[in-house]
């Protein structure tokens, strides 16, 4: 029984993105460039060498917006949903993170050396630190834990239930830095730049959290099934 979803197959890969545009970052973290024409989607994802059913299960998981993934993860590709997420963390460390910084900068008066405006530098310092070490952590522990078991390789100290364990939000933090911002950033005449800022913050806020609900609601489930698979072999 297969369940219907927003987006198939054959539906054109212009029509995605100008339906939810949102889909232009999946595209990327997919490694899909733009430049595509009439294409529909299995065609521009095989011409680029991505497994279009996983672009279609994530391009449809962010776009349902009710979070509950069952595909019994049969037709998901682990090493694909892996390149996705790892794009991502290069996207929000290397690229939309220092540009939220260099326009925040920007939009506050840092001329002094304590106030809000030092406040709020500060706090989105450690929040950036704190995303780096999230991150990192699952760059470095669990998809190599995930790469050995793709190999057929089970560990005895580390299984994807402990990662489960540790994944905490971390958008929270973002959370709690727009509200210093919009409720104790002193009056200005033109609030333009600062506005901006404040988009940019909204829109990573929301980006992060369907980042996590991918890792917990997608990947997990999958690499749990290869784990369950590899010790049922034993
Ligand atoms: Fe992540
Ligand atoms: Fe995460």
């Amino acid at each position: 029984m297969t369940e219907q979803h927003k987006y198939s197959a054959t539906d054109k890969m212009s029509d995605l993105i100008c339906d939810n545009y949102s889909l232009l970052m999946v595209m990327s973290r997919f490694g899909l460039s733009l430049g595509f024409g009439d294409k529909n989607v299995k065609d521009v994802c095989e011409a680029q060498g991505v497994d279009y059913r996983t672009f279609l299960a994530v391009a449809n998981f962010i776009s349902e917006e009710q979070y509950s993934y069952n595909d019994a993860g049969s037709s998901l590709s682990i090493p694909a949903l892996m390149d996705y997420l790892k794009r991502a963390h290069v996207y929000f460390l290397d690229f939309n993170l220092p540009a939220i910084r260099r326009k925040l900068i920007e939009a506050i008066d840092c001329s002094e050396a304590n106030g809000v405006a030092f406040l709020i530098l500060k706090y989105f310092d450690e929040y950036a630190k704190e995303v780096r070490r999230h991150m990192e952590y699952e760059n470095e522990a669990v998809f190599t834990y995930v790469e050995q078991l793709l190999q057929g390789r089970l560990s005895d100290t580390y299984s994807i239930a402990t990662f489960v364990s540790k994944h905490n939000q971390i958008d929270t933090k973002l959370k709690e830095l727009k509200n210093i911002i919009i409720k104790y950033y002193p009056e200005k005449e033109n609030n333009n730049l600062l506005n901006a800022v404040l988009f940019d913050i909204f829109n990573c806020e929301q980006d992060l959290a369907s980042h996590c609900q991918v890792e917990d609601y997608m990947f997990v489930p999958a690499v749990a099934q290869i784990e369950r698979k590899l010790k049922n072999e034993q």
